[in-house]
């Protein structure tokens, strides 16, 4: 293999740029032509390919976002689409190909895969939403900006005496919210995963009340209720002053955390190494402190599982 091409789709998460500059120096090192595509799959349909040289991934490693861009393509979802990015990649002569995102991201490496692409898929989103590895890259970085917001928050809170909402992503995953709520000691997590309960919420304020407790904060996921719906059921039910946080995209940005700079440079690293050994159509995973793989066929159809133990422990300690 001669030729590796390198793109990032979907949501950016904190940590692609290391995974981008891995994989770039892990190919000039072994004398192989790096291409980057801009803008992930509408890129390739574009034929908007480059070539990247050492230079061109200095001084990114601590970098947030993605220098390639990103995007989620709507005309890579047609056949039409698809043929075209094959094409680009074949004009090119690119053998090899490196994907970086989430679920979509994955299907479409599927897709490609089944082109005759030799494709490495690489697990980059904030979610932590993809069933087959333990950790997607980003995901510690966006929780320990929520980690920062709840501690900000619990500091306003307590002065006014006032519950505080605080809304995070995660599309239908509640990860975010679970280990942010557990290691930001938040009073109450509101995730997909687990039946909504006011009264639970409700009373957890009250009963802190009585006890003294100043503060109340409640990490809520996007896409349960609207947030500002939470609110108005507190107030009437409380009578407790409550305020909205929604942090949105902040999530998205920030320097990578030291995990996700050391996940991405081995699996940026791994995944030319696959390639070069025509090891190819694999989703590279963290399980069991090891960076292993299975098929992207195998990662797309596997099954998130919610870790209801860590949750019950955020409800024992929030007492
Ligand atoms: O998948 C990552 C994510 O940040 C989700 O948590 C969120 O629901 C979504 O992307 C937001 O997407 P967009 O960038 O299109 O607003």
């Amino acid at each position: 293999m001669k030729k590796i091409a390198i793109l990032t789709s979907g949501g950016d998460s904190p940590g692609m740029n290391p995974v981008i500059r891995a994989v770039v120096r892990t190919c000039i090192y072994h004398n192989i032509r790096i291409y980057g595509v801009k803008f992930g799959y509408d890129g390739l349909i574009k034929g908007d390919i480059f070539e990247m040289n050492v230079s061109s991934v200095a001084d990114i490693i601590q970098k947030g976002g993605t220098i390639l861009g990103s995007a989620r393509s709507k005309e890579f979802m047609t056949k039409d689409g698809q043929e075209k990015a094959v094409q680009s990649l074949k004009d090119n002569g690119i053998e090899g190909l490196v994907v970086l995102g989430g679920d979509g991201t994955f299907r479409g490496a599927n897709v490609l895969s089944k082109y005759g692409i030799k494709t490495i898929a690489i697990p980059c989103t904030i979610d932590n939403d993809m069933g087959y590895t333990d950790y997607t890259i980003g995901f510690f970085t966006s929780v320990n900006t929520v980690i920062d917001a709840i501690s900000k928050l619990r500091d306003t809170s307590s002065s006014h005496g006032r519950a505080n909402i605080l809304e995070v992503m995660g599309r239908k995953c509640g990860d975010i919210a679970l280990n942010s709520g557990l290691a930001g000691g938040a009073e109450s997590i509101i995730v997909p995963e687990v039946d909504f309960d006011i009264d639970k919420v409700c009373n957890k304020i009250v009963s802190g009340r009585k006890r003294g407790k100043l503060h109340h904060i409640i990490v809520l996921t996007e896409g349960i209720l609207s947030p500002y719906e939470l609110k108005r059921q507190i107030q009437e039910k409380t009578k407790i002053d409550t305020r909205v946080t929604v942090l949105g995209h902040i999530q998205r940005g920030g320097t990578p955390s030291s995990f996700d700079r050391i996940i991405a440079s081995q699996m940026g690293s791994m995944s030319v190494k696959l390639l070069l050994k025509e090891q190819t159509n694999l989703a590279l995973a963290f399980k069991n402190n090891n960076i292993e793989y299975i098929t992207i066929e195998d990662a797309v159809s596997s099954k998130k599982i919610f870790n209801k133990d860590l949750y019950d422990i955020v409800d024992e300690l929030s007492i």
